[in-house]
């Protein structure tokens, strides 16, 4: 076997374990009451029920948002305000609950928030997961409020909502927030959920084989983005000023402290999307450094793995995983500065925020379906030469964010003949490209490209082996040194 087969069968057992279907389960719940909520959390299916419950609580209510921290309770309100104020333009629902019972809400920004628009990207952010991180979480109520408020009157604003599904997830870590403390800019209290997990050490990892707890606030993300395909994503923390992108882990285990670069097939777009937040940010894409003893970043941007090595982030699950392309955002040196310094913060972040997430609109997108014009959901998709795939939904769809260039989509489906197409992609708009596939005739099938099917979920470690050279073993007491060097480190920065 080839070292491309290999790779290639990696890629697909990764893709098989993928759940990217049904966009209409991203439909929205409203069980904003207690008891109602947790029903609907169990069923995680996001079924909308009707928003007018809650309108006339806030009838006389002015809409603004304050420079100032939101609690649960606050946030809770300021969000249910927001749709009785935009019914047209936002949704709410919950995607579970903390250790401690606060909803994980999400919001819906867009022109149509209860529905996915059919070819139209979804696009997220998640904010406040470490709870410390305070700045992103209000960041993200003023990112809700200026889209709402300026839908009308921007036509930027208005063209992506238009044709945008943006998901705001403005607190994954709303108990570790209740216990930070306004002021205090760096150190661990509140970094963790209420069992003392941190978040971002616990997805299921690429690299390495993650044996930490999952906790209740990763598995509601987990089961989020397998029910809905985001295409771009941003995580967003505090403690440095930098835009930091996949690969956050690396195969190499035992120097991995070295902290050398761990590039993706994708490293081009990721610099790309990294650039388009640092260079619209007042300061980050300076390189301005937080502390006079550490150099800033070149360009304001880093590859995860070379700043620091971490097993288990979230930003490599999104990519590996769903075929989401997400960014680590660092948007504060301090991470949980007085409030009076938020306004300066809105400011500096406030283009980058837009600006990013309207990268969706960047690359490759349309429809693989069959001969009599049927989607297909589920097709394996591959860039050629870039090994880590993703899939379509169930409408058939399918995205992928590229640099102007000429690419060769492959496509791959059980029973069907593969598919190269050759595609080119310019800067200004996305290619649009619908793929038909063909029924096989023969049973022996393809030569090329061919997925075993497997219905296990793949055991992390073994099957997802790294894309490029060996499997690391990483055991014996000099990993467990360099694992635990790893969570010192990490607590530090963001
Ligand atoms: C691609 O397919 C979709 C869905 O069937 C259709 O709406 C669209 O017009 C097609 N686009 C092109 C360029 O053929
Ligand atoms: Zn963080």
């Amino acid at each position: 076997m080839t070292l491309i087969y290999k790779k290639m069968k990696t890629i697909c057992l990764v893709l098989l374990f993928i759940s990217v279907s049904s966009a209409d389960d991203a439909r929205v719940n409203f069980g904003v009451e207690d008891g109602t909520n947790a029903k609907l959390a169990e069923q995680r299916n996001y079924q909308s029920s009707p928003i007018q419950n809650y309108n006339t609580e806030f009838s006389n209510e002015p809409y603004a948002i304050g420079f100032n921290y939101h609690d649960y309770e606050q946030m809770t309100k300021f969000l249910r305000l927001t749709t009785s104020k935009f019914p047209s333009l936002t949704a709410l629902y919950s995607i579970g609950k903390s250790v401690q019972g606060r909803d994980l809400w999400v919001m819906v920004v867009s022109a149509s928030p209860y529905e996915h628009m059919i070819g139209k990207p979804d696009v997220k952010y998640v904010a406040n997961m470490h709870g410390n991180e305070a700045v992103s979480r209000e960041l993200m109520l003023h990112l809700i409020h200026y889209l709402v408020t300026s839908y009308a009157t921007d036509p930027y604003v208005r063209w992506m909502l238009d044709n945008t599904r943006i998901h705001i997830l403005p607190s994954m870590n709303p108990d570790g927030f209740e216990v930070s403390k306004e002021g205090t800019c760096e150190g661990g209290q509140g970094r963790y959920n209420a069992r003392g997990f941190d978040l971002n050490r616990n997805f299921p990892d690429y690299f390495k084989q993650n044996n930490r707890r999952p906790q209740p606030e990763t598995e509601a993300v987990k089961e989020w983005v397998s029910k809905i395909q985001f295409v771009l994503s941003g995580s967003l923390h505090g403690g440095a000023l930098v835009a930091s992108y996949p690969f956050d882990n690396t195969p190499n285990s035992l120097f991995q402290n070295y902290a050398a670069p761990s590039l993706t097939p994708d490293d081009d777009v990721f610099k790309h999307l990294s650039l388009v937040y640092s260079s619209n940010h007042a300061k980050m894409g300076r390189g301005v450094s937080c502390k006079s003893s550490t150099p800033g970043f070149k360009q304001g941007i880093t590859n995860g793995a070379a700043w620091y090595p971490l097993t288990g982030g979230m930003q490599d699950f999104n990519y590996v995983w769903h075929g989401c392309m997400e960014v680590t955002l660092e948007v504060s040196c301090c991470k949980y500065p007085p409030a009076n310094e938020l306004p300066r913060y809105w400011e500096d972040n406030k283009m980058s925020l837009v600006k990013f997430l309207s990268e969706a609109h960047r690359g490759i997108q349309g429809f693989v379906m069959d001969d009599n014009g049927n989607p297909l959901e589920k097709v394996s998709l591959k860039i050629k030469s870039r090994d880590i795939g993703f899939q379509t939904t169930k409408y058939g769809e399918f995205w992928r964010i590229l640099l102007p260039g000429v690419y060769k989509l492959e496509a791959y489906a059980d029973g069907y003949v593969p598919r190269e197409i050759e595609f080119m992609v310019v800067n200004d708009h996305p290619t649009l490209l619908n793929v038909t596939l063909y029924v096989a005739k023969r049973k022996d099938g393809p030569t090329y490209y061919r997925p075993q099917q497997q219905h296990q979920p793949p055991q992390y470690h073994q099957h997802l082996g790294p894309p490029y050279d060996q499997q690391p073993q990483g055991s014996g007491i000099l990993s467990s040194l360099s694992s635990g060097f790893n969570n010192f480190f990490g607590s530090i920065f963001g």
